[in-house]
């Protein structure tokens, strides 16, 4: 009997090994973590369960019977992050380069299946040189099966990927439909063909980090949501994420502790906006200010900045947040902004997040590039998020909004259910300038007809109280009580049902 046991303890002393010392030692000079240490940091202490341990790999070509590595490259099972249950799977690079097999494949998928079976969010670390060559379609046959368990689980449980090495090729596509992808920097990259393919097919030359490094995917492509300097920090902030969101949908966002006073009125809010309607400021002033502790999340800080989108809590419970920014192209949508924005509602919608929309939006962007790149399918993204999201949503108009951008940000006729506006908003179909060029073309020559016609539009409409006398904003609020209003706002919606007429699923303008 005590040699059993033994047995077990040394078959996982040499599990646990991986590739052995010398890969380990080269993975760690790479500056990266290995398959294991990544999962002990990223669950709590002595809480991961692993399975198929054991498993090993069945192919016999390529001499590969001669080596069969315990676990077949991936380390596999569950564990808790702050207590609450999450899936996890880490690609060993050390084995095998952590390439996938079909049993590889097969770990992977088991672990899905559990965790949309039980309402638990998977976490995958990648870190692969894709599909095992020795396998051929074999491997292929495995990638399939885990995309299609991505796509049955999406807005099912939270999927979330670290990508902590390579990610290469077809394998890109599991990663690319989970909900969020966080990079490291320079010691990760993503692409569908690698650089000599591209210097072959493109004459193009590119080193792996530029065509799919962390800042490529987070700043030009929006492929990634995240880049972090090192594995510790990647790992220590999807565990921050991770408490912001519920386990499935079929449950509520967590409620976490909170400290703050739900009635604390910021005085500062009142002088947030400035006299001229054309200086910007920050938003995120606005968030941190209104947030418990003023913690925000940001999701995609790096791409759209005209956009901010991201998690913060309101009386303990998770709120995602979009906000035009002024600071960055006066907070104009454009095709950029609106794909980042419409994917994070859509997000918040499947799994039951409340939505805050935070509005200074003084149209969509023009110009050849937008409309040629496609701006009316992409606007409409955003727009159709918004209509079709069930999730109680709060609007607050801090400065400017108008036009088709004040009906997609959050409006009352695309489904809001309370809009605050602040005395210094301007709700109307267009800017002052926009509409007395047009509605006084022959004035045009007389700057002083211009300024008389220029005033008269904003004195009637630069100004709340025309959407205000038609109900379409609910209330104008002092600045000051953001906060006390929208956790009111929120705590009154806790019981909000709504439902969209049947359907097989929509048909949103991808
Ligand atoms: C089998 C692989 C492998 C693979 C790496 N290894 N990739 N074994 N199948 N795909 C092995 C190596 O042979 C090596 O074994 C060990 O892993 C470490 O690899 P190195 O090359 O020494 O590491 P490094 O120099 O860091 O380079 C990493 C790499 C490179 C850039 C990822 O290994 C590489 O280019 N691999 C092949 C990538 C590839 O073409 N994959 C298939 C893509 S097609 P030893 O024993 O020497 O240590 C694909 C399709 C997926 O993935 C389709 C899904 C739909």
């Amino acid at each position: 009997m005590t040699d059993i046991l033994q047995e077990l303890e040394d078959r996982r002393a040499a599990a646990r090994m991986g590739g052995g010392a010398k890969r380990i030692e080269s993975q760690h000079a790479k500056g990266k973590l290995t398959a294991r240490e990544r999962i002990e940091l990223l669950l709590d202490e002595e809480s991961f369960e692993e399975f198929d341990t054991f498993v090993t790999h069945r192919c016999t070509d390529f001499g590969m019977e001669n080596s069969r590595p315990a676990g077949d490259g991936v380390v596999t099972g569950w564990g808790t992050i702050n207590g609450r249950q999450v899936y996890v799977y880490s690609q060993d690079f050390t084995v095998l380069g952590g390439s996938v097999s079909a049993t590889h494949a097969a770990k992977i998928v088991k672990i899905m299946d559990m965790a949309m079976q039980n309402g638990a969010p998977i976490i995958g670390i990648n870190d692969s040189g894709g599909a095992r060559i020795q396998e051929g379609v074999d491997s292929l046959a495995g990638y399939g099966e885990v995309f299609q368990r991505n796509i049955m689980a999406s807005g099912v449980v939270p999927q979330i990927s670290l990508i902590m090495g390579p990610c290469a090729g077809g394998a890109v596509y599991s990663p690319a439909m989970t909900d969020f992808i966080f990079m490291v920097k320079d010691s990760s990259y993503m692409f569908v063909t690698g650089p000599d393919v591209v210097k072959t097919v493109t004459n193009e030359q590119v080193t792996a980090e530029e065509l799919g490094g962390a800042s490529t995917h987070t700043k030009k492509s929006s492929v990634a949501d995240g880049a972090f300097e090192n594995d510790v920090e990647a790992i220590a902030e999807v565990r921050r994420l991770v408490d912001f969101l519920p386990l499935s949908n079929r449950e509520k966002p967590p409620v976490r502790p909170f400290f703050d006073d739900v009635s604390r009125v910021e005085p500062s809010l009142d002088t947030l906006v400035p006299d001229n309607p054309n200086q910007p400021y920050d938003m995120k002033e606005l968030i941190h200010k209104i947030a418990d502790e003023g913690d925000f999340y940001e999701i995609q800080a790096d791409f759209a900045g005209n956009i901010l989108t991201g998690f913060i809590r309101l009386e303990g419970q998770t709120v995602g947040v979009v906000a035009n920014q002024p600071m960055v192209l006066a907070g104009v949508l454009d095709i950029d902004s609106s794909r980042k924005a419409s994917r994070f509602v859509r997000f918040c919608d499947a799994f039951e997040i409340p939505i805050l929309t935070l509005v200074d939006v003084p149209g969509f962007l023009p110009g050849t590039a937008q409309e040629y790149n496609g701006v009316i399918k992409h606007g409409a993204k955003l727009l159709f998020a918004y209509g079709e999201a069930t999730v109680p949503k709060v609007t607050v108009i801090t400065r400017k909004s108008y036009g088709g951008a004040h009906l997609v940000m959050g409006s009352k006729q695309l489904g809001g259910d309370i809009m605050y506006a602040w005395p210094t908003s301007e709700i109307a179909v267009m800017g002052a300038k926009g509409a007395v060029e047009i509605l006084h073309r022959k004035d045009l020559g007389d700057a002083d007809k211009i300024a008389d016609h220029t005033q008269n539009y904003e004195d009637r409409f630069a100004n709340p109280f025309v959407a205000a006398e038609r109900g379409f904003v609910d209330e104008v609020i002092m600045p000051q009580s953001t906060r006390k209003r929208l956790c009111r706002a929120f705590a009154g919606l806790r019981g909000k049902q709504a439902k969209m007429p049947w359907k097989k699923h929509d048909n949103i303008p991808l």
